[in-house]
């Protein structure tokens, strides 16, 4: 065949010569032989190289080499290029269905020995489980074919190419191809052989493929088989061991369904398989089946005839070092790790993850949206003309990539809902591909965001629509209208189920808000839930200049496009560290609740169908935060769905000290995913006897001051602070400023609270505006009285007549110092406050402040709108661990709602600090980090944040909230910070 590199590189149809139909990714005890492990290879600048590499003899003697699966531009240290990431942006010209000339080429060659007694072997196959983008294969210098559908399986038939002995395979990789159109995913783009690439011996009447439909319905299975095979396979046998089953079919024609009675269903919950085979006299195929039935039943989404609720997880294939490459050990423990974090479901955002993933999410449960590799995106930037979704000529391109998803995946019980794919616009090949499936699978319902209309899909999904909007959305007649559609057209909507396949934008600190969505659920039953976006940061580990470690983002690898940190939106860093806002997620969807009233406990199991019989309950009761009692909790089993009122353990109250007692739901024994002990569920409750807030004395006799002054163990000279407790201490001075998170930089559209001026501009351009990063301050007076200090400044920023008066005052009250300060803004102040706060700098010297132990909200970082996962209790932690190492440096580590903190060094007490709460009961919180907020602002990465020789405090008498509006909804008004007047009250005294 002539070869016409730059024709095949720009075909809208999907390469020539893939076996077709695609069949499932099968066990099989027919021999096979992975061409995994190291490859010659050599990269060319543009898809028109020479094919001389591909001939049989030829010498690559001076080629490198590569493992095989990679992604070429993570091998040898730049010398084979360098990711790009880009989310919706094409890094490519667009020019469909063309590419560059300057197209990044892979060619691969390896040797390998058709292993003796393949001859028997009626046909040989060649499978490549993931190649990105286009590629070309020749075995023996025979050219097969090309492939594309980077994401998905092809194979070859190469039985006329191969012979005993040695044979060569050539596989030519391009990094841009037509299909690149279609795989514009929010992502790095990473070209390469990165999946496994294996020779499978076909023999002569083998099972071609099997399909193993298996219902549950009430307490029966059914099960219906479909098997692909010549003639000549049959005899074919079914059989299920643990259920007595053993089908023998003589032909084709005779595979019929057939009812087991006594089955147990599979569930996520509950992930029961049945081991099953399904052989030929020469090929037997293993299976794991499990028996559930999916169904929608007017606006309901039911498995086994029970409504699903979906906390789920978009989930991409990321690893820092090896990119897209499946490590099935890594995806254990991530999948394990969503099952500790409460997570049911996944979405495999957006295209097919690794077929062994799924095996996995059938074994250990999870409710699984499979998603088909096709996103278009790049063409919004066109108003979508010229978009593939609606243009004939790509049709069989997308009628082949939804072929091929179903097809490998289609056996597996957790794979409830198939989705065309992401942000493809719409249009008629969506709607072809909606069809296709509803043919081939009559059961599980079609998924695509995109339709937004519902002309062709089953269920009604958004991204990122707000709490408002999700709300109206549930609520049965409602009149308002749903977005992108006719008021008819918004009325069949309401008639599907409707799920959130992204919502809670989790770049950076944050999301906020998330149980508000969580309440919407249990109040709405249209409403299934939702996928968080996203599950984990991508980041590509790599070094800055000088040598540190780093997680890289957009623009690190000098990309003439990108979009910046925006891929580091996950609940978990790159480093797999569980970020607060996965701890918040965890708390708002926790499956078993806690409702106290009066002296019981309701305790109500909101599961899919697993009752409680695989918890226990215990409690326990702390005064400040020291344990006092604690022992089981007898609870008889709930069943899913129904709750049971249990008296509470008498409680020891405490005269002088908080009390509270806190329950856990526990696994009562260990599971595939956590061990025995592991907390489900938790629940606190105040008990505290009320107490009086000491009363200040008022300071009179006031008079003009400068000079020294001690006042307890505070030093001062001309009415500043300079030493606490003998070390040195600059502030308190006041602090508005946080270094802006993702959200606080985020001008996404929906501001719930809006002021139209403001709309479109992010909060962080708005405080860099009124320079809240940047305020100086004038003293207006300092007076002292007898054992006090009183100072009144000015807070101000260059150019604003906007300011803040602040009238600091120390005193001595109950023989200790008491610093009360109140802050006042002016008028005319129009934006929210990142934080209202005062701030201590505390250099070094010789024991620095490296520590801190309170009791208050713990242990996670917490914020207004993400208060869930906090608990009330004594905590202590490194300043270092205080802050989350976010991928851009941002706003950190702030604790909550503080009665006493000591900071410590070396795990020395050093200061002892005991806030009063305000006039109506309100408690500052506070942060403690080695940088202030200015510096960490100037940061892109960890490793530029200077080496510090200060600890900084900050005591927030209050903190916006978090939000999501790095790509969602802005903080909820509620959790908006206005500027207003706030007093601090803080007891300090020697550690
Ligand atoms: C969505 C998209 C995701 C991701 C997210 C923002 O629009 O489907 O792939 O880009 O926005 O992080």
């Amino acid at each position: 065949m002539p070869s016409e590199p730059s024709s095949y590189v720009s075909d809208p149809t999907p390469g020539r010569g893939a076996l077709r139909p695609a069949r499932s990714w099968l066990h099989s005890d027919a021999p096979s032989l992975s061409l995994n492990g190291s490859w010659r290879f050599r990269l060319a600048p543009t898809a028109s190289a020479p094919e001389d590499f591909t001939a049989d003899a030829f010498d690559d003697g001076g080629w490198d080499s590569i493992p095989v699966p990679s992604h070429w531009v993570l091998q040898g240290d730049g010398e084979h290029g360098r990711p790009i990431y880009t989310n919706v942006q094409f890094p490519f010209p667009i020019d469909p269905p063309h590419v560059p000339d300057e197209n990044p080429t892979g060619d691969y060659r390896r040797h390998f020995d058709l292993p003796a007694g393949w001859s028997e072997a009626e046909r040989v196959v060649l499978r490549f489980d993931g190649v990105e983008s286009l590629f070309k294969l020749w075995v023996n210098g025979d050219e097969i074919g090309s492939a594309a559908g980077s994401r998905l399986a092809h194979e070859f038939d190469v039985t006329s190419s191969v012979r005993p002995g040695d044979n060569v395979v050539a596989v030519r990789v391009h990094q841009w191809s037509a299909a690149s159109y279609l795989e514009d995913q929010d992502q790095w783009w990473l070209p390469g052989i990165f999946r496994d690439v294996t020779l499978i011996a076909r023999p002569a009447g083998g099972i071609e493929d099997v399909w193993v439909r298996a219902g549950f319905d009430d307490g029966r299975g059914r099960v219906e088989v479909e098997v692909t095979a010549d003639a000549t396979a049959f005899p074919v046998t079914l059989r299920l061991p643990e259920l007595g089953v053993e089908r023998v079919w003589s032909t084709a024609a005779d595979v019929a369904a057939f009812d087991i009675d006594g089955v147990e269903p599979w569930s996520a919950e509950q992930p029961r398989l049945y081991d099953a085979t399904v052989s030929s006299a020469t090929e037997t195929v293993s299976l794991r089946v499990g028996f559930r039935t999916v169904e929608i039943r007017g606006d309901r989404f039911l498995v086994n005839g029970r409504r699903v609720v979906f906390h789920g997880m978009n989930r991409h294939e990321a690893h820092p070092e090896r990119g897209r490459v499946f490590d099935e050990e890594h995806a254990r423990a991530d999948l394990a790790r969503m099952k500790r974090f409460n997570v049911n479901a996944i979405r495999t955002s957006h295209y097919p993850p690794h077929p062994r993933l799924l095996d996995l999410a059938d074994e250990l449960g999870f409710w699984v949206v499979l998603e088909c590799d096709l996103e278009t995106h790049g063409f919004d930037k066109l108003g979508w003309v010229g978009n593939p979704s609606d243009d004939p000529v790509w049709r069989e391109a997308y009628l082949d990539r939804i072929r091929r998803t179903v097809e490998r995946d289609k056996n597996h019980p957790s794979v409830v809902i198939w989705s065309l794919g992401n942000e493809a616009g719409t249009g008629s090949n969506l709607a072809a591909m909606s069809a296709w499936v509803h043919a081939r699978d009559a059961e599980r319902p079609v998924h695509y965001e995109g339709d937004h209309a519902g002309e062709y899909t089953d269920v009604y999904s958004r991204m990122y629509a707000s709490v408002l909007e999700t709300e109206q959305i549930g609520t049965d007649g409602s009149r308002a209208p749903l977005m992108n559609c006719t008021p008819a057209q918004g009325a069949r909507q309401r008639t599907k189920p409707f799920l959130l396949c992204e919502y809670a934008h989790a770049m950076g600190n944050g999301p906020g808000a998330l149980d508000r969505y969580e309440d919407l659920v249990h109040r709405y039953p249209r409403l299934h839930g939702g996928f968080v976006w996203e599950w984990r940061d991508h980041g590509i580990l790599t070094t800055a200049p000088d040598g540190t470690p780093y997680y890289a983002y957009g623009g690190d690898f000098g990309e003439v496009v990108h979009d910046g940190n925006f891929v580091m939106d996950g609940l978990l860093l790159s480093n797999d560290v569980p970020t607060p806002g996965l701890h918040e997620y965890k708390a708002v969807v926790q499956p078993v609740r806690f409702a106290f009233d009066g002296d019981d406990v309701v305790v109500t199991n909101l599961r899919h169908s697993a009752d409680t019989s695989d918890l226990r309950f215990r409690w326990r009761v702390e005064h400040d935060g020291t344990l006092v009692d604690s022992g089981d909790m007898k609870v008889s089993v709930v069943a899913a769905g129904d709750c049971e009122r249990v008296p509470l353990p008498s409680v020891p109250v405490a005269p002088d000290a908080e009390t509270w007692l806190t329950i856990d739901a526990v696994l009562a024994a260990d599971t595939a995913w956590a061990g025995e002990g592991h907390v489900v569920a938790t629940a606190q409750l105040d008990r505290s006897a009320p107490r009086a807030v000491p009363v200040a004395r008022p300071v009179t006799d006031w008079t003009p001051s400068g000079g020294t002054l001690t006042l307890g163990v505070a030093e001062f000279v001309d009415g500043s602070l300079v030493r606490l407790a003998g070390r040195a201490v600059a502030g308190p001075r006041l602090e508005l400023f946080r270094a802006p998170t993702d959200n606080d930089e985020g001008t996404s559209g929906e501001v719930e609270d809006s002021d139209a001026s403001i709309a479109g501009v992010s909060n962080a351009e708005l405080w860099r505006r009124d320079g809240l990063d940047r305020l100086t301050t004038r003293r207006l007076s300092v007076e002292r009285a007898p054992d006090a200090l009183r100072t009144v400044s000015k807070v101000s920023a260059a150019h604003s007549a906007l300011s803040v008066t602040v009238e600091t005052l120390w005193s001595l009250q109950d023989g200790e110092l008491e610093l009360r300060v109140e802050i006042q803004p002016s008028a005319g102040w129009r934006t929210v406050w990142p934080r209202i706060g005062i701030r201590f700098d505390l250099p070094d010297g010789a024991a620095p402040v490296d520590g801190a132990e309170w009791f208050g909200l713990g242990p996670h970082e917490s914020y207004p709108d993400s208060l869930r996962a906090a608990r009330t209790g004594r905590f202590s932690s490194t300043v270092r661990d205080l802050s989350v190492e976010y991928a851009r440096p941002q706003e950190t580590g702030h604790r909550s709602q503080v009665r006493e903190l000591a900071l410590t060094s070396a795990g020395s007490k050093v200061l002892r600090i005991v806030t009063l709460p305000d006039t109506r009961g309100r408690r500052p919180g506070f942060t403690l980090g080695r940088h202030t907020p200015q510096d960490i602002a100037q940061a892109r990465h960890p490793f530029e944040l200077p080496e510090s020789t200060t600890s900084h405090l900050i005591v927030d008498a209050a903190q916006h909230g978090l939000g999501s509006r790095a790509c969602g909804p802005d903080v909820w008004p509620e959790f908006a910070l206005r500027p207003e007047s706030r007093t601090i009250r803080l007891r300090i005294t020697a550690g």
